[in-house]
């Protein structure tokens, strides 16, 4: 596999020195490590190593999905971490097919998430109410070719959801509550809404209302994730965490 123009190219320099560039004719792209120009990279084989112009080695790494959404996207709000993303994509069963609607659309984090596990015969319809956070997610999007798999729709999602026989609502906006009889109208037979919350009391209210509106098997969890610095004789928890992204609630139309 080689490098083509347009490609997105992780430069691996050491465990923490690595950059994610878009090779396009004609560029240069300037670290401490030294330049390299697109023209260095340009059909040179992924795994390769190559030097910058003052002879430091790196490599030509292909980036993986979450590098590129977690590092390389422009970031207009919070967004949601990988770890509630996943779990998310997994409880609400997103896979190739699935039509998915999520509000709101942010920065795109989740939506390219989404994106990418629908392909290539589903579809996310993301609703957001600023215009400009639309550009800023279009633009992540597009950067991973996924842009024609989300239908973005600037528009209040309290007002109502357009779609029907959807497969899971995702919501990730301050008062889902407010939302919980539109996604279920909007739901198939056994569909999932999956809510991130980043405060308890959001949950309550949410839980409450999910049980008011005929949702089934409503659930609240919160995930930890916490990653260790790995030397032999030495293995231990890193010093630091996140100690908080948020809470996630679940729930099914039966
Ligand atoms: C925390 S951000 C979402 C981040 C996104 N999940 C990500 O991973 O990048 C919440 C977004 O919801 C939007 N929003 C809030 N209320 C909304 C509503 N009623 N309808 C549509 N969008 C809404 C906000 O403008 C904001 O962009």
């Amino acid at each position: 596999m080689i490098v083509q123009e347009g490609d997105l190219v992780l430069l691996y320099f050491s465990e923490d020195r690595h950059y994610i560039v878009k090779v396009t004719r004609g560029s240069t792209y300037s670290f401490n490590e030294g330049v390299i120009r697109a023209e260095d990279l340009l059909g040179r084989h992924y795994g390769e190593v190559l030097r910058t112009h003052i002879g430091v080695k790196f490599r030509v790494v292909r980036p993986s999905l979450l590098d590129v959404v977690y590092r390389k996207f422009e970031r207009r709000t919070q967004v949601i971490y990988p770890k509630d993303a996943a779990l998310i994509a997994l409880k609400a069963g997103v896979g190739p097919g699935s039509r998915i609607v999520e509000a709101g659309t942010g920065s795109g984090c989740l939506t390219a998430v989404l994106a990418y596990l629908v392909r290539p015969s589903g579809v996310v319809y993301t609703y957001e109410v600023r215009r400009e956070f639309i550009e800023v997610a279009r633009r992540n999007l597009r950067m991973l070719g996924l842009e024609e798999y989300v239908v973005f729709k600037e528009a209040d999602v309290r007002e109502g959801i357009e779609e029907q026989n959807i497969d899971a609502v995702v919501l990730d906006l301050a008062e889902p509550w407010a939302v919980l009889h539109h996604a279920y109208k909007a739901l198939r037979n056994g569909g999932v809404l999956a809510c991130f919350l980043p405060t308890i009391n959001q949950v309550e209210r949410t839980v409450e209302e999910a049980r008011r509106t005929g949702f089934i098997m409503v659930e609240a969890e919160e995930l930890l994730e916490r990653r260790y610095k790995v030397r032999r004789g030495e293995t231990r928890p890193e010093l630091r965490m996140v100690g908080h992204t948020g809470y996630l609630v679940f729930a099914r139309k039966p």
